[in-house]
């Protein structure tokens, strides 16, 4: 089997990446990835030498490139990762969210008709169900809830997960689709609010909570997204949507705390500030399908992962330090020096 990844530089398309050589040692796996700001090669760097590992720096949308690397590769199955994925940058320039997120997937499934393959696999967000009240815990997204997006990301999302149900009505492509909660553990980009509260915890910097912090999401280990995507692409049925989620919902404010007393800081370094424009109130899979179908289950538990994540950011810091040295204090700066506090 050659899977190619594409995103596998980021964070849960490593994970992914990790994943995969370890439980199919016969497996080959071609990471595909442009290395944008999110991506970084560091993070391949135990699998780099993998005889079963090939790592090809590029572009989703370089249609020539894409092309060459399925006629040197024949891949069995693609698996697509690769994103712009965070709703604060999209918000403040959508454009290269719809490049990447829209035209990056048309661009991949064109080359997968064109050479044919027995799965394209599109890793997509809860977010693309738009949010529920906070006054309706009884609701959740179901697969058939309807496409209603707020950002520009979740716009963008959800337009790539239209186009891969049209290419498979239209052309037969055979895809499936997962769209996942909220990720947490090893290797996210220090811009999401885990590993951003983390990292100024650890440097006693302020820790800026959007609005009372009420907002609730719905949090998943990453292992266990990726174990749900081994599933679907090998047992899931094609035409299908699958929902991953690990009814883990929580409140930003208390993650916040919980990162606090875990790193034994002060809550006083928590700041309200100005919110989110368009901020989702809550988001909250129902996992039911594909518990029903393919036996997935989450296997951590909050408690357990969120200490696992927090030493893994203990133990290597070298990783994320390198990361916030450079470009992302100029972003840092910019996003949240426009912000007010507001209590
Ligand atoms: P990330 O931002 O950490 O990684 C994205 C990766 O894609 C990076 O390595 C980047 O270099 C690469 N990339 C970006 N543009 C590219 C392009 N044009 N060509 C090739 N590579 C490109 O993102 P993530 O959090 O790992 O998310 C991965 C996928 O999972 C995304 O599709 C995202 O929408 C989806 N998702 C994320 C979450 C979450 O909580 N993080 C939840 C559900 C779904
Ligand atoms: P984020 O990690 O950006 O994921 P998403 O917006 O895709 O769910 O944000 C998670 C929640 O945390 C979201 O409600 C926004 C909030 N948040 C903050 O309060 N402060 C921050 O600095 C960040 C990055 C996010």
């Amino acid at each position: 089997m050659n899977i190619i990844v594409t995103g596998g530089a980021g964070f849960i398309g490593s994970n992914f990446v990790f994943h995969m050589l370890e439980k199919y040692p016969d497996y080959r796996i071609v990471c595909v990835d442009a290395l944008t700001y999110a991506g970084n090669l560091s993070t391949l760097k135990s699998v780099m030498d993998n005889k079963n590992f090939r790592f090809v720096k590029l572009d989703i949308c370089d249609r020539e490139g894409v092309y060459k690397l399925f006629e040197e590769e024949h891949p069995d199955m693609v698996v697509n990762f690769a994103a712009e994925s965070h709703v604060d940058r999209s918000i403040e320039n959508p454009e290269i969210f719809l490049q990447t997120n829209i035209i990056g997937t048309a661009v991949l499934m064109d080359a997968c008709r064109k050479y044919g393959i027995k799965r394209y696999h599109q890793v997509s967000t809860d977010e693309v169900y738009g949010d529920l009240p906070l006054d309706r815990p009884d609701l959740f997204f179901h697969e058939d809830t309807p496409i209603h997006t707020s950002s520009p990301y979740s716009t963008s999302k959800a337009s790539a997960d239209l186009l891969v149900m049209a290419y498979h009505r239209t052309y037969g492509l055979p895809v499936t689709v997962s769209r996942c909660s909220n990720n947490y553990g090893p290797y996210q980009f220090p811009e999401k609010l885990i590993p951003l509260m983390i990292a100024n915890a650890l440097a006693d910097k302020k820790l800026p909570v959007y609005g009372e912090g009420l907002n609730v999401r719905d949090w998943l280990y990453v292992g266990d997204h990726c174990k749900a995507i081994d599933l679907i692409i090998h047992k899931g049925t094609v035409g299908e949507v699958y929902n991953i989620g690990g009814h883990n919902e929580m409140k930003n404010i208390d993650i916040v705390k919980l990162i606090c007393e875990n790193l034994q800081k002060p809550e006083s370094l928590i700041e309200h500030v100005t919110d989110r424009k368009g901020h989702d109130q809550r988001y909250a899979i129902d996992p039911t399908k594909i518990h029903n179908e393919l036996g997935w289950l989450p296997e951590t538990m909050f408690k357990d992962g969120i200490k696992m994540t927090i030493q893994w950011y203990l133990d290597n810091k070298e990783w994320w330090e390198n990361i916030i040295s450079g470009e992302y204090q100029n972003y840092y700066n910019e996003m949240y020096g426009k912000k007010e506090v507001i209590g």
